[in-house]
């Protein structure tokens, strides 16, 4: 990573992808390129941002392009483009149309930006993580899944709610694929330190538990069109400014396995650290017989996709 000004690329002008350039572009990570097969809504969208750099305090450049020789010398790409669910869909549903976005997208930034940390989120997101690694050829450690950090958020709004407390003093984790089978961990779910094990009773967390593994799917039936995007937008940016300012954040993110957990040539759900070069370490938790399986069952379901509908 070069010194001086980051360069963010964002991949899908879209919903998410629009979400996550103003939030970089509002906590002034650096130059913000956004991309879309559709060049004047990727255009207008940055030109949009671009004029609000006044009221925001915000000098870097924001553009828009359709050509991926203008995300050359990129830190970061994440990437977004890709139909999200409409009411009814399982992400795994996407997983046809997707599949031919992210090689599109893959083949771009290998030849344009080589040596970029990719930040995916387009559903189905570990298996399109996994397949954005095979198409890049890029070391695991340089391509990351969003879905953690997200799915943590929603966990943590559900605690602070019924515990009546800040949503900042709640830190949750959750691991697994993003998808029916996450596994949110209560016992690894904190308010200032002290585990919700100690605030809550069994059913109200059961319940909580229940309703962050559903948490996309209760948005996508509210808006009727689409699928959740200010949450996803602002945890794919945290991501990336981890990355660009080599914080070294502690998070639960879509990580490629290698023996972790006994698991192996898979993307999913893992606490890491992520920095500069992208994800430095895979933490492996302690976890009861109960939770491994939960973890390992959702890591064979997704192994099970990739060979079934990807040949992988
Ligand atoms: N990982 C997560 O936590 C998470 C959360 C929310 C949404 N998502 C996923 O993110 C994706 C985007 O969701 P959205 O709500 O922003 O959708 P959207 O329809 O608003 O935006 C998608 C954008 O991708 C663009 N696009 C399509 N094909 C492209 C290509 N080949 N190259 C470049 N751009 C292309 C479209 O023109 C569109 O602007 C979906 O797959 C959705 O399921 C993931």
């Amino acid at each position: 990573m070069g010194e001086g000004k980051a360069k963010i690329a964002v991949i899908g002008a879209g919903n998410v992808g629009a979400t996550c350039a103003f939030v970089l572009a509002e906590r002034k990570l650096g130059d913000i390129v956004l991309l879309d097969i559709y060049e004047g809504f990727a255009k207008g969208k940055a030109l949009d941002m671009a004029q609000g750099g006044q009221v925001l305090n915000y000098d870097g450049s924001i553009t828009g392009t359709s050509d991926y020789a203008d995300i050359a010398g990129s830190d970061v790409v994440v990437v977004t483009s890709g139909f999200p669910r409409q009411p009814g869909m399982t992400r795994e549903d996407l997983i046809e149309k997707n599949a031919g976005i992210i090689t599109e997208v893959g083949t771009g930034i290998a030849a344009h930006a080589p040596d970029a940390v990719i930040v995916m989120v387009t559903n189905p997101l570990d298996l399109m993580t996994y397949h954005m690694q095979k198409v890049t050829g890029f070391p695991a450690e340089r391509v990351v899944g969003q879905a953690g950090i997200l799915d943590s958020a929603r966990m943590t709004h559900f605690v602070a709610a019924e515990i009546g407390c800040s949503n900042e003093d709640v830190t949750a984790m959750v691991l697994g694929g993003h998808g029916d089978t996450m596994v949110p961990l209560p016992r690894y779910t904190t308010v200032s330190g002290i585990p919700i094990t100690q605030l809550l009773d069994e059913e109200t967390i059961t319940a909580i538990s229940e309703r962050t593994a559903g948490g996309g799917g209760e948005i996508v039936k509210l808006l009727e069109r689409g699928s959740a995007f200010y949450a996803p937008g602002s945890a794919a940016a945290i991501m990336a400014e981890s990355i660009v300012k080599d914080r070294k954040r502690l998070i639960p993110a879509s990580a490629r396995l290698s023996g972790q957990y006994g698991l192996e040539d898979v993307y999913i759900g893992v606490p890491v650290i992520l920095g500069r070069g992208g994800i430095e370490r895979i933490i492996e938790l302690e976890l009861t017989d109960a939770e491994l399986e939960s973890l390992q069952g959702s890591a064979n379901f997704y192994r099970g996709q990739l060979s079934e509908l990807l040949g992988y």
